[in-house]
């Protein structure tokens, strides 16, 4: 075998002001599949993470908590790292960018940039809260869209109409934390002088360590000009202060990247590493960045300068991903579909969550559906109706005839060379981050075993005399490919792949054991691996997380999220209208009519006269409906009417009540009718 390699992998840090939720855990889980898989190929892989514990919205949130910021991102800390654990994110060390080491690391490379010429300095007029006295993120302005003057929009973008401004062009604005008028307030900033790394970033670009899709999007980047880059803020701020500065902070987004170099300067401490082989210069050992698109900016352009700027090594590598929807939709707190980490673990297995992300990722950028109809079933079929059942299929057999013993010698030696090769195509896919690709080869191959299983009958084999070696070598190559496929997932379902260790009773799987097969191995008792996942469950889990979204809600006196309509819903054109009572509702008496009659009223462009049956009443009306419709083709049809509204008297007579129909006005609209078997008079509620 060649040289093992050296990596050191990250996962973007979350912040510190927020639960994991399942989008997140596309990363964790993506970066922590990639980590295992590199171990099992006998390589040195360190996994490195930490909580991102600085910045504006950390320090309003203590504040509202009525807490030091320290006692927030300490129990932060703690709840992400519940739920990573949960999911089986297995961290080498996970630290805090509010650290010493992170500190040292922040002062070092900006002590190097600024000594380097790459620091300079402007006064910058910014909206300052003379009431909380601090300067104020575009996030915590609002006020009214310049463009279209839709309300309550943030400071640097209108959630409306999607424009783009400065929060000094907003109409009316307020700080969202003490509700006074922003006034405008100069200061003096640091800046980093991005452009200075110009040639050094198209080269490393050149070079391969990001994928094609983003070397694209930088491209655009570089067309529009790299400004330099504001790293300071003014205090109250909560951060690392800068040195040889007055009352000025490191922006978060400086000590933030820094916070994997922090972590693992902590991490060499523990383990005796050397960090300079790692992060110097001339390091020969590979760094490996997963993050999402929404941070791609930072990460392929300011920490690659900032590194090379301070002397550092840059990364090999920076995979990008995209971002997590939940039923073909953006995660939404209203809908139920915000779901945290932990709501999940409360009703289902988190590896099934794993399982689903692999099978759906791949090296591309483009976001990712949760659809938990398909999840459900992808889950039960290739899991659970695959995988688990080749195990369960032949354990039973090796334990009732065979003492819980494989055959002396391995019957089907070409099936396992198979096996065995698949497996190199499959660890090229992992390394590739095609996951969907390996797990579809990995089902391929469970796929096989269970139609071996099928074709031999192991079942019919057993009663009939003297053919027991047969049963008992079925299973025995069952269970091998069992072994085989369970290696293979392993960098999946780790906590899966440890209990078919239990049960197969050998030492930890890597891609090296599977070259020889089991021979006259004893296995131990077989205890099911994963039940299937029931619809019950998913509801169960929508559910409290509707129930947390709205207690969340009623705590922070905000409500529920607002969903961006869509321009091209019928929403976006006619807004719901304001909410009514039940008992308004209750007052209006709508009935299934049949249309007995329908014609043209002479004089009339848009009305059609209708007769219609109430079941024993009939009703003179006139409705506007004549662009869509021709009367013959209503007459004999089911309709839905306000059968109480107040006669109306018209040009051409008096119209005594209203048919239901929908559409936007003009050419479309679109009659109600009840499903078949509804009678004329029945009442609609
Ligand atoms: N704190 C910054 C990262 C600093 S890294 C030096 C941050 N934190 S985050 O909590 O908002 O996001 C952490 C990671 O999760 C990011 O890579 C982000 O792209 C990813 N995701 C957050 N929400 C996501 C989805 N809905 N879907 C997929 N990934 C998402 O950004
Ligand atoms: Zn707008």
């Amino acid at each position: 075998m060649s040289e093992p390699r050296r990596i050191l992998v990250t996962s973007a840090l979350p912040y510190a002001n927020g639960p994991i939720h399942l989008g997140h855990l596309v990363e964790y889980i993506q970066t922590d599949i990639w980590a295992r898989f590199q171990r099992m190929r006998g390589h040195q892989c360190h996994y490195m993470c930490a909580d991102d514990a600085h910045g504006t919205p950390i320090m309003l949130r203590a504040q509202q908590e009525g807490i030091e910021p320290e006692a927030l991102i300490e129990r932060m800390a703690r709840e992400h790292l519940e739920d990573f654990d949960g999911f089986g994110i297995g961290f080498d060390h996970y630290h805090s960018t509010h650290s010493a080491e992170n500190r040292a690391c922040a002062e070092t490379i900006y002590r190097r940039l600024e000594a380097a010429g790459h620091i300079s300095r402007r006064t910058i007029t910014q909206a300052f809260d003379p009431e909380k006295s601090m300067f104020l993120p575009d996030r915590f302005i609002q006020g009214r869209c310049p463009r279209c003057g839709a309300d309550d929009q943030y400071g640097d973008s209108c959630e409306a109409c999607g424009a783009t401004y400065s929060p000094t062009e907003l109409i009316d604005p307020v700080s969202v934390i003490s509700g006074a008028t922003p006034v405008e307030r100069e200061s003096e900033h640091l800046f980093f002088e991005l452009a200075h790394f110009e040639a050094l970033l198209r080269d490393w670009l050149a070079g391969g360590h990001v994928q094609p899709a983003m070397a694209h999007k930088l491209d655009e980047w570089f067309e529009s000009g790299l400004q330099a880059w504001d790293i300071s803020r003014d205090a109250p701020y909560w951060g690392f202060e800068i040195p040889g500065e007055q009352d000025k902070y490191f922006y978060v987004w400086l000590d933030a990247p820094i916070g994997y170099m922090g972590a693992f300067r902590h991490y060499c401490q523990q383990q005796g590493l050397d960090f300079d082989a790692w992060w110097g210069r001339d390091a020969d050992t590979e760094l490996v960045h997963f993050i999402g698109k929404d941070i791609a900016y930072f990460h392929m352009l300011f920490w690659p300068a900032m590194l090379a700027g301070a002397d550092f090594r840059l990364p090999d590598r920076v995979h990008c991903h995209g971002f997590l929807t939940i039923n073909g939709e953006k995660m939404s707190k209203s809908r139920g579909t915000f779901i945290q980490a932990s709501t999940y673990l409360d009703h289902l297995h988190p590896e099934a969550l794993r399982y689903y992300f692999a099978a759906k990722l791949g090296d591309g950028v483009e976001d990712i559906d949760l659809n938990l109809e398909d999840f459900r079933q992808r889950v039960n079929s290739d899991l659970v109706g695959k995988l688990v059942n080749i195990a369960s299929r032949c354990a039973g057999f090796v334990r009732k005839k065979f003492d819980n013993t494989l055959s002396g010698r391995f019957p089907e030696p070409a099936m396992h060379a198979d096996f065995v090769a698949a497996g190199e195509r499959i660890a090229a896919h992992y390394e590739a981050c095609e996951y969907g690709h390996a797990m579809r080869e990995i089902m391929h191959l469970a796929d096989r075993t269970n139609e071996y299983i099928d074709e031999k009958k192991p079942w019919v084999l057993i009663k009939e005399e003297g053919r027991e070696q047969e049963v008992q070598d079925i299973c025995s190559v069952g269970l091998e490919c069992f072994r085989v496929l369970m290696t293979y997932l392993k960098p999946v379902l780790p906590r899966m792949a440890e209990q078919a260790e239990a049960f197969l009773d050998v030492d930890p799987l890597t891609w090296e054991s599977v070259r020889e097969p089991l021979e006259g191995h004893r296995v131990r008792r077989f205890k099911p691996l994963m039940q299937r996942i029931e619809t019950e469950q998913i509801d169960a889990m929508l559910e409290d997380a509707r129930d947390i979204a709205r207690a969340h809600a009623r705590l922070t006196g905000k409500t529920e999220e607002k969903d961006t309509v869509p321009e091209d819903s019928p929403l976006a054109q006619d807004p719901i209208a304001p909410e009514i009572a039940f008992e308004d509702f209750a007052g209006i008496d709508l009935r299934v009519a049949r249309i007995d009659r329908a014609e043209h009223v002479e004089g009339a462009d848009k009305l059609l006269q209708l007769t219609l049956d109430l079941g024993g009443e009939t009703r003179n009306v006139f409705a506007g409906i004549k662009s869509a419709y021709d009367p013959a083709d209503l007459e004999g049809r089911m309709t839905v009417m306000v059968a109480n509204l107040a006669p109306r008297k018209m040009r051409f007579g008096v119209s005594e009540g209203m048919v239901l129909a929908a559409g936007p006005g003009g050419g479309d609209l679109f009659i109600l009718s009840p499903d078949a078997g509804a009678e004329p008079g029945m009442r609609v509620k």
